[in-house]
């Protein structure tokens, strides 16, 4: 399945006029509400609550078999617990690996001379595909549920709540953010909210969902295509896309502290136009060696400086040369020094050079 998505209030109120408009409502119907996460879909079939099969999306009709290595993964049970578990359940939800796991991942792939994966979505799809599950074991991988698939021996839920209730009672993972909410505005407001805790939540979000809650009422709302009318997904501004580096250039401070700083062809990242990331010094230009003409992962979360998060290799031109910082002031040519140990490069030139007197009377 796939959700349509908007962007904005005005389309969320659209949406809610045609869901209102098809079941025939003047007041709008209680919505679900719960985060987007940016991870990879999965489906798992418990029989008799015994974990039996979890499978990817696929092309939508045939996924991939992943169930050895979904079995290694914590917070998917192996076997249901509680009460009233139907004879057969396929429990949907979403794979994401948790930010924190994804730095250390990260770290780990660096020290062992591996590629550092590119997000934490592509790092979770990269795990789950491991041909051996013992790897698949060791990444920090976590699922949310979110749905329902195949159920027998038991009556359908009567609400998208109350099925998530069951499930977690049941020893499911559901996202803790999920709530529901009588009107528009309160969707509005939940998105707010989430909106200005999504840096500190501890996995990628990508936007929220909202689902009419009634089981019945998404029943007769039904699908077109693939896409059930009575969901919608609000996508939050990325925080991560792809640029050109246009050029490099350095920065003289206040103390003559030269800073490399890339000049990127304009692109628009969480929520607003960056052209410009620090490359911060040497030994980070070094380590992610970025280099004038390169194709780079831009990320802007929150208020925090726009950075260049990796080079795309593959796209790199066949000219390009490693940056070096010179070793003379681009401003006033004086001498560059970088003492040992120290990761900044200064120039020499002391209230001569004019970009450290300008800053200076600044
Ligand atoms: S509901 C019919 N809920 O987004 C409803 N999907 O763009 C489909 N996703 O394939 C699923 N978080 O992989 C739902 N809370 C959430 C979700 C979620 C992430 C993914 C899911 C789906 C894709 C559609």
């Amino acid at each position: 399945l796939s959700l349509d998505n908007v962007f904005d209030a005005d389309e969320l109120y659209a949406f809610n006029q045609r869901v209102c408009a098809w079941l025939n409502m003047t007041e709008s119907p209680v919505y679900a509400a719960e985060p987007k996460l940016d991870g990879l879909a999965i489906s798992i079939r418990y029989e008799q609550g015994l974990l039996k099969q979890a499978a990817t999306r696929g092309d939508g009709a045939i996924g991939e078999d992943v169930t050895e290595n979904v079995r290694t993964i914590p917070t998917v049970p192996l076997q249901l617990v509680g009460e009233n578990i139907p004879e057969i359940i396929e429990i949907r939800g979403e794979i994401v690996m948790p930010k924190a796991g994804f730095e250390r991942l990260n770290q780990r792939q660096i020290a062992e001379n591996k590629k550092p994966f590119v997000n934490p979505r592509n790092a979770a799809a990269g795990s789950l595909r491991q041909l051996d599950s013992k790897i698949t074991a060791n990444r920090p991988l976590t699922m949310y549920c979110y749905g329902l698939g195949e159920l027998q021996g038991m009556d359908k839920p009567v609400s998208y709540s109350e099925s998530m209730k069951l499930v977690s009672s049941w020893g499911c993972q559901i996202s803790p953010e999920l709530k529901t909410l009588p009107s528009v505005e309160e969707c509005l407001d939940y998105i707010k909210q989430l909106g200005e805790r999504r840096d500190s939540l501890p996995y990628d979000i990508d936007g929220v969902v909202f689902k009419v809650d009634s089981t019945a009422l998404q029943a007769r709302l039904g699908f077109v295509s693939r896409a059930p009318r009575w969901a919608i997904a609000y996508k939050f501004p990325a925080q991560q896309e792809m640029t050109i580096v246009e050029d490099i250039e350095i920065q003289v401070g206040r103390t003559g502290a030269l800073t490399p700083v890339a000049r990127l062809k304009p692109v628009f990242v969480g929520g607003v136009t960056v052209s410009n990331a620090t490359l911060h010094n040497q030994d980070e230009i070094d380590r992610k060696d970025v280099r004038m003409g390169d194709t780079v992962i831009v990320r802007r979360a929150g208020d925090v400086i726009p950075e260049v998060v990796q080079v795309v290799l593959s796209k790199r031109p066949s000219n390009t040369v490693p940056f070096t910082i010179p070793s003379l002031c681009p401003i006033c040519q004086s001498e560059v020094e970088r003492i040992d140990g120290e990761a900044i490069a200064r120039c020499s030139g002391g209230l001569y050079c004019p970009a450290q007197r300008k800053e200076a009377i600044k």
